[in-house]
């Protein structure tokens, strides 16, 4: 009997990636090269952020994760910190109806106690009202970076271990990783950087550790469904092994295979 998924079979699941980060790089090469200033760079990253968003709940991707703003973008100057902040807003405002239309799921990940009050306020009203939404699950990393989530998790276990709760030796990967900001939630499968550079900047740095890399020259307003398509060709195209032969993981994928038909 075939299984249904988010109403695709396994089989034609199988190659394509549950969740999906982003780091969505090169508004402000983007804007230079059009002698442009580096806020219409950052609008035209906006609207690229919709048809990225549109072609995943067309294709119904469970999970996609988009980095907006990294703890060190807080070192960028004050009037282009400024327009990211009241960019965010204006964004949350303009397309929370639409998103949960759509059935969209929007969560902020990352030190919300940083932001405005309108803008926490904002981020808590959307939240609210596409949590029970079943579709698309869009996370926005804000204020994000991979070493404070390290950070706060270890603090929060340190906490139980001083109170008497937890035991040192009961620390396990799995009891960091639902301490950290995307618990309960697949690590990437694929993860894609566009503008062109190949670092991860302090990104998802321990979910990542077996995510497919994807690397595109586009600059972010560039990237739209099309280069999307080819990025998850190309992950699918992958043998992705988690430390086993290639041969052990052809061997299980053809049982897999043969009990699901
Ligand atoms: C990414 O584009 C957006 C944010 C970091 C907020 P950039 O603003 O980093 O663009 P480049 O790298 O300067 O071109
Ligand atoms: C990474 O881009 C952060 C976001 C896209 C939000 P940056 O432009 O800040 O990264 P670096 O500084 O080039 O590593
Ligand atoms: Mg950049």
């Amino acid at each position: 009997m075939d299984k249904k998924v988010n109403g695709l079979s396994d089989q034609q699941r199988f190659n394509l990636p549950r969740h999906i980060a982003i780091i969505m790089d090169g508004n402000g090469r983007w804007a230079r090269k059009r002698f442009l200033p580096r806020a219409m760079g950052h609008k035209a990253g906006a609207r690229a952020v919709r048809k990225v968003v549109e072609y995943c709940v067309e294709k119904k991707i469970e999970t996609l994760t988009l980095f907006a703003f990294s703890r060190e973008n807080w070192l960028r100057p004050e009037e282009e910190v400024s327009l990211l902040m009241t960019l965010f807003i204006n964004t949350l405002e303009g397309e929370a109806q639409k998103m949960h239309k759509n059935n969209i799921r929007l969560q902020i990940i990352g030190d919300k106690s940083a932001f405005s009050d309108k803008l926490q306020t904002k981020i808590e009203e959307v939240e609210a009202l596409t949590s029970a939404n079943t579709g698309l699950n869009l996370l926005i990393a804000a204020n994000y970076g991979g070493q404070w989530d390290i950070q706060q998790a270890t603090q929060k276990l340190a906490s139980e271990v001083k109170a008497g709760n937890l035991q040192p030796e009961e620390i396990t990967e799995s009891l960091i990783a639902s301490n950290l900001s995307f618990a309960n939630l697949p690590d990437p499968d694929l993860f894609i950087r566009t503008g062109g550079e190949e670092r991860i900047s302090n990104f998802m740095l321990w979910q990542l550790s077996y995510t497919e890399l994807y690397f595109s020259q586009l600059l972010w307003p560039e990237f739209g469904k099309k280069e999307l398509e080819k990025a998850i060709e190309d992950f699918s195209g992958r043998q992705r092994r988690f430390g086993k032969t290639g041969e052990q993981v052809i061997s299980s994928a053809e049982e897999s295979f043969k009990i699901s038909c």
